[in-house]
């Protein structure tokens, strides 16, 4: 199959499973602002609103916030008493993701913060935070590593931490990749199976963004 048979299905399950004006308001208004489309797929946010729902999750971080378009979908599972905080370096997509934030009726429940998250991270901690339910990584690539090692002190026993775009068209498995972005993705692999409070997995997907996929895993010791 072809990536764009991968968009036709997309869309008919868009059509019959995730319609949502306030959602497909928000790419709208990424489109306008000029901003990337690299926002999680729709089936994609759907999907990790339904998971957080499933856990419970009140509390998530986010790296990554881009328009907010996955913010909006994590931030309605949370529930109106539920915090989402959401860390993004450029202040323009941070502004767009306001605007779209509170169309979308949540935006009191979201912090964004902006910065580099590797300088906003340590100012995060440095609160002593509830720990956070659910991590969501999806920023710059190469530092997966760090935000996992993150999201391990601001975490508990049973919480969920999920990394966007390990698999990149297959390159994860390639081991002689001199790219940084797929070396990476491999270095955060490795750094999942091997860190011993970790169970993790990766799942490949398929869609119109083409061939990529998620790692997920879980904080050892609720059980
Ligand atoms: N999670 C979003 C998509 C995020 S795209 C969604 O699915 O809707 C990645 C975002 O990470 C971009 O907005 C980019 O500006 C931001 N980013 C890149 N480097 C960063 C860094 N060092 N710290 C924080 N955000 C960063
Ligand atoms: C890119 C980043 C993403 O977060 C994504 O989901 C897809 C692509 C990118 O930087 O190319
Ligand atoms: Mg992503």
């Amino acid at each position: 199959m072809t990536t764009s048979e991968w968009a036709e299905v997309d869309r008919y399950l868009v059509e019959s499973l995730v319609q949502d004006a306030d959602t497909e308001a928000a790419l709208a208004a990424n489109a306008a602002a000029g901003l990337p489309a690299i926002d999680v797929s729709p089936p994609q946010g759907k999907f990790l609103n339904l998971l957080a729902r499933s856990a419970g999750v009140r509390r998530v971080l986010e790296i990554g916030t881009l328009g907010g378009y996955s913010t909006i979908w994590l931030a309605r599972a949370v529930g109106e008493k539920g915090q989402v905080i959401t860390l993004e370096f450029q202040q323009q997509h941070a502004d767009v993701a306001r605007e779209n934030l509170d169309r979308a009726g949540i935006g009191a429940r979201v912090d964004i913060r902006v910065g580099a998250a590797l300088d906003s991270l340590p100012v995060l901690a440095a609160e002593h935070p509830e720990p956070f339910d659910l991590v969501f990584i999806d920023a710059d690539k190469v530092n997966n590593s760090n935000y996992v090692q993150w999201a391990l002190r601001l975490t508990r026993p049973g919480s969920i931490i999920i990394v966007d775009n390990v698999v990149r068209n297959g390159a994860v498995a390639d081991a002689s990749s001199d790219d940084p972005v797929i070396q990476a993705s491999r270095d955060v692999i490795e750094l999942l199976a091997a860190e011993p409070t970790l169970d993790a997995t990766a799942l490949q997907t398929v869609g119109a963004k083409g061939w990529d996929g998620f790692a997920y895993a879980i904080v050892n010791g609720a059980d």
